[in-house]
């Protein structure tokens, strides 16, 4: 599994070009002790990664967007010492597959210790259903957290519910963002398109308890050319916000609310989260479809049950717990 490839020369130029400046080819070799190929190869890493440069003759090179790269002391200046304590290990990845598949490889060896990973890209990001997850560099959040449960299996239904809740909380708090939603079982959701999204792995240990990896992705600057690989409607939080997000900001504050409420599920189940999931329900009231593998229910979205199921009032009449599957909102024809 790949871990950090960047030569810290290419970190040091981002840093360099971070002011928004013009930077002669000339300065860029002086400060990262290269020769001119030197800086032009460093230049074009940048720009296989997705960073926009514009480069004038006389000039030299401009970073158009700032760049906030992931760093541990900036993420863990918002985590509580009690918090941070039940965790042995941050991991911050130059790159990885997925931050979910990271964990779940760590888990193998981890002696039952929970670990939080993050990275700056992608390379086989997943979504739920087997989907792809779309992982562009240093442009979103893509973060994963392997929690040991004193809980079975069976015991771990409606988790979805507790993890949209901190990230929704999240938002709404750092933010101050209206029209925010919870789409079941696992989307967040700004003005009727995706923002970000969760993926629960699940594996079951031998003394009977569980352990997750809690996979988090949210869109926060998603690049123009990285927008046309995703075929479904989405947006970032700096459209949501109209503002420059704090990568590390977000990330330190999510993950505190994230692991509160995951300690909070331990304690009181996911009962205790259901009154805040409807506050920011996206289905309820809406006619809706979901498709099953050998049937599709048609009815009326009504809430959550208290395992986090979704209440389904059928066509034909019919109260459903829907357990699994994904839901479309049917529009009315006119
Ligand atoms: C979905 O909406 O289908 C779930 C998306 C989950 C994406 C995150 S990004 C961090 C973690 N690593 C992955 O490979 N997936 C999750």
């Amino acid at each position: 599994m790949i871990k950090n490839v960047f030569s810290p020369n290419f970190k040091k130029l981002i840093s360099i070009l971070n002011d928004g400046a013009y930077h002669s080819g000339t300065s860029i070799g002086h400060d990262l002790g290269l020769t001119r190929s030197g800086v032009w190869k460093i230049v074009k890493q940048l720009t296989s990664h997705g960073i926009a440069l514009e480069s004038v003759t006389n000039k030299g090179y401009r970073m158009i967007t700032r760049i906030d790269l992931l760093e541990k002391s900036k993420i863990k200046k918002h985590l509580s010492k009690d918090n941070l304590s039940l965790f042995d290990k941050l991991f911050i990845l130059d790159e990885t597959t997925s931050t979910n598949d990271y964990l779940l490889d760590y888990a193998k060896t981890a002696n039952g210790e929970n670990a939080i990973c993050f990275a700056e890209q992608q390379t086989a990001g997943r979504g739920r259903l087997g989907r792809q997850w779309v992982s562009p560099f240093a442009a979103n959040i893509y973060m994963s957290v392997l929690w040991h449960f004193r809980k079975n299996v069976s015991e771990l239904i409606g988790l979805n519910i507790v993890v949209g809740v901190a990230i929704i909380e999240t938002i709404v708090d750092v933010y101050d963002i209206s029209d925010v939603h919870l789409k079941w079982p696992n989307d967040i959701y700004w003005q009727a398109r995706k923002l970000g999204g969760v993926l629960i792995d699940i594996m079951s240990e031998y003394n009977g308890n569980c352990a997750a990896v809690v996979g988090v992705g949210l869109n926060v600057n998603m690049p123009e050319q990285s927008a046309a690989e995703i075929h479904k409607p989405f947006t970032d939080l700096y459209k949501a916000t109209g503002k420059l997000i704090s990568r590390n900001k977000l990330s330190g504050v999510l993950l505190q609310r994230l692991i509160s409420c995951l300690i909070e599920f331990e304690d009181k189940g996911v009962k205790h989260f259901i009154t805040k999931w409807n506050r920011f329900d996206y289905l309820a009231g809406k006619k809706i479809m979901i498709k099953l593998v050998n049937k599709t229910h048609r009815g009326i979205a009504r809430g959550i049950n208290e395992q986090g199921h979704l209440l389904l009032e059928s066509d034909e009449g019919a109260l459903i717990q829907v357990t699994t599957g994904d839901a479309s909102v049917l529009i009315p024809k006119s």
